[in-house]
């Protein structure tokens, strides 16, 4: 068990209050010293995820921000609307600590071997409260970056690579041959068709603008569609019939497209269809809503048969679901192709208190491609 002790470090939080105001801060807290089979990680690259938008904010409505507080120490306000508190209820009054992911140095070590093995090397962690300057984390935990490797290189070596590899898996567990997958200009997109490339597995890309396309060519993918083209439709059924592709990874989660894929699943199956059935096609097919980028409600109109499944899908349940053995599989690849496959691209690094300037989150809170912000929480901190 790690102790604490009184060197103060400091800590990104949100909180949401009952009166619907949230307020992101940042605080003093007690720097941990590590128990035996720990270690303390200096952070040095943590990524801002659309998952820790989700956290960051919340509910929030951005249009309503205030900055006070001082440079080296900004507080960030806005309001959560009425509509949305009652999806706010299990996070009132708690100041919650944010960043899934991230980098560092260790810097201490507790007595065991293995800990002891991490002291002074560059390694992962998917730990929570990543945007701090240090964390107590289990040696266990830390995935020791490879020799050369930057705490920016390894800052998102779980999260998105993990989910990209976990939906070639998933495919291949639920008996798909191919995949779609939407706003597949992402991070984990670029992975994703990487992962498909090497391993020789036909993706159908959707995404909403033409450098995209161009963007997701550049890469070698073969199969790319905009979903602003007037041909959306048309085209997508021909790629799919093409591919097979009976499974999709939609990351908008709200709104039409999620429907749209299911839709032209149908339409692909139908033109195998030996004699007609008012049931439709009886070739299963899979949407997976993992993402939510498009807020408002998921929408469809329900042409496609009874033979279909929409659900949600996330990383942790899955990583559970494949067991330690599979996972750990999963993980070494990721170190083995870190920066080459699993490369992620930052559009900035930015330390803890630029991480709330107002401008910045106007930037990093779009999630456009290639926006992603990196956040280094010892940059411009006294003995960080
Ligand atoms: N379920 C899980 O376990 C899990 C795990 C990891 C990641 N994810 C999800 O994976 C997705 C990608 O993450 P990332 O880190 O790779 O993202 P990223 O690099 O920040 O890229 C975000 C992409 O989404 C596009 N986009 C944003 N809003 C959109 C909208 N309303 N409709 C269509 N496209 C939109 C952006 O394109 P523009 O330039 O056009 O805005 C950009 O290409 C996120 O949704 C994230 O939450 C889920």
């Amino acid at each position: 068990m790690s102790r604490t002790s009184d060197r103060p470090a400091l800590q990104l939080r949100s909180l949401i209050k009952p009166n619907g105001e949230l307020e992101v801060s940042l605080v003093d807290v007690p720097t941990p010293s590590p128990g035996p089979d720990e270690v303390l990680v200096r952070v040095e690259a943590t990524p801002i995820n659309p998952s820790d938008l989700g956290l960051l904010f919340g509910a929030a409505d951005m249009s309503t921000i205030r900055s006070s507080g001082t440079q080296n120490r900004p507080v960030i306000t806005a309001r959560v609307p009425d509509g949305a508190m009652k999806a706010m209820a299990g996070r009132l009054g708690a100041s919650m600590p944010v960043g899934n992911e991230g980098a560092g140095t260790v810097v201490e070590a507790g007595s065991s071997a293995a800990a002891q093995a991490l002291l002074g090397r560059t390694v992962a962690v998917l730990g929570g409260a990543m945007y701090s300057q240090y964390r107590c984390v289990a040696a266990e935990q830390c995935l020791l970056l490879p020799e050369g490797a930057t705490a920016a290189d390894g800052a998102s070596c779980f999260v998105n690579p993990l989910t990209a590899l976990g939906m070639v898996e998933t495919m291949k567990r639920e008996g798909h041959r191919a995949l779609v997958h939407t706003a597949a200009a992402s991070n984990l997109g670029q992975m994703l068709q990487r992962i498909c490339t090497a391993d020789g597995i036909a993706l159908v890309n959707i995404v909403r603008k033409a450098e995209q396309v161009e963007l997701l060519k550049g890469i070698d993918a073969r199969w790319v569609y905009n979903a602003a083209s007037p041909t959306f439709m048309q085209d997508l059924v021909d790629a799919l019939a093409a591919t097979g592709a009976t499974i999709a990874f939609d990351a908008t989660g709200g709104g039409k497209l999620g429907g749209q894929i299911l839709s032209a699943m149908e339409a692909a199956a139908g033109r195998d269809a030996k004699e007609y059935s008012r049931y439709g096609s009886n070739v299963l097919k899979q949407v997976y809503l993992y993402g939510n980028l498009e807020p408002g409600p998921t929408e469809f109109v329900r042409n496609f048969g009874m033979t279909w499944a929409m659900g949600g899908w996330l990383l942790f349940p899955f990583l559970q679901k494949i067991g330690p053995a599979a996972a750990q599989a999963l993980k070494k690849r990721v170190a083995a192709e870190l920066k080459t496959t699993f490369a992620s691209s930052y559009a900035r690094e930015v330390s803890l208190a630029e991480a709330l300037q107002p401008g910045l989150i106007a930037v990093y809170g779009q999630r456009n491609t290639g926006a992603k912000f990196l956040i280094n929480p010892n940059r411009g901190v006294a003995g960080g």
